[in-house]
C-alpha cells in the first residue's frame, strides 16, 4: 500500500502519467472517490503517460460508459457511475473491457459488484475543489504487487512524498 498527498493539479498530472507509463497490456486500474474528487482529472494524465495524443482526448465516458483510446497500447476508459450493479454491467457489454488488450481505467468501480477482476490496482481518492487530494494506492494482486516499488521509486523522483 501506499500514501499520497497531491497538492494540485499539476502533481495529479505527474502521478497519472506515471501509472500511463508503468502500465502494461491487460492492467485494470480502479477509481475510487467521491464526486469531484479527481477520477476523470487523474484518468486524463494516465491516457497522457499512455502517449494518448491531448488532442483526442475528449472528456469523462460518464454518458457513453466507455470511451476508447489508441496511445502505446489501447485505453479503455470506463465510467459506471450510471450503473446500478451487476446485471446493468452485464447487460452494458462492459465485462469485455474490464480486462482487455491495453489499459482498463474504470471510475466508480463499487458498481462492479462481484464482477471485480482479481488482478488490479486500487486507488481511492480523497479531497474535493482545490484541495490537496489524499490517495491511497493498493496493489491486488501480483501483476501490480511486482510494480509497487518501481511506482514508488517513480513518484519520489517527481517529487511526490510517498508514505508507506
Ligand atoms: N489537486 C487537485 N486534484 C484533482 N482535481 C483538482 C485538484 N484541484 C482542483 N481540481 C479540480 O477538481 C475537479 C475534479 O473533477 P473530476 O471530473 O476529475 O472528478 P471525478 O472524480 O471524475 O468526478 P465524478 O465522480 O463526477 O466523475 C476538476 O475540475 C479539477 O480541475
Ligand atoms: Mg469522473
Amino acid at each position: 500500500m501506499m500514501r499520497l498527498v497531491l497538492q494540485s493539479l499539476r502533481q495529479i498530472g505527474e502521478f497519472g502519467r506515471i501509472l500511463g507509463r508503468i502500465a502494461q497490456r491487460g492492467d485494470v486500474i480502479l477509481l475510487s472517490g467521491s464526486l469531484g474528487a479527481g477520477k476523470t482529472t487523474l484518468a486524463r494524465s494516465i491516457a497522457a503517460g499512455l502517449d494518448v495524443p491531448a488532442e483526442h482526448y475528449v472528456t469523462s465516458p460518464s454518458f457513453s460508459l466507455m470511451l476508447e483510446y489508441q496511445g502505446r497500447m489501447p485505453l479503455y476508459h470506463i465510467d459506471c457511475y450510471r450503473l446500478r450493479g451487476e446485471d446493468d454491467v452485464e447487460e452494458s457489454g462492459l465485462m469485455d473491457y474490464i480486462v482487455a488488450d491495453g489499459l482498463t481505467v474504470v471510475e466508480w468501480p463499487d458498481r462492479l459488484g462481484g464482477l471485480v477482476p482479481a488482478e488490479h490496482l486500487d486507488i481511492r481518492m480523497d479531497g474535493a475543489g482545490e484541495q490537496a487530494r489524499k490517495v491511497v494506492v493498493t496493489p491486488r494482486g501480483r501483476r501490480w504487487l511486482e510494480r509497487m516499488d518501481d511506482l514508488k521509486t517513480a513518484c519520489a523522483a517527481a517529487s511526490i512524498p510517498v508514505e508507506n
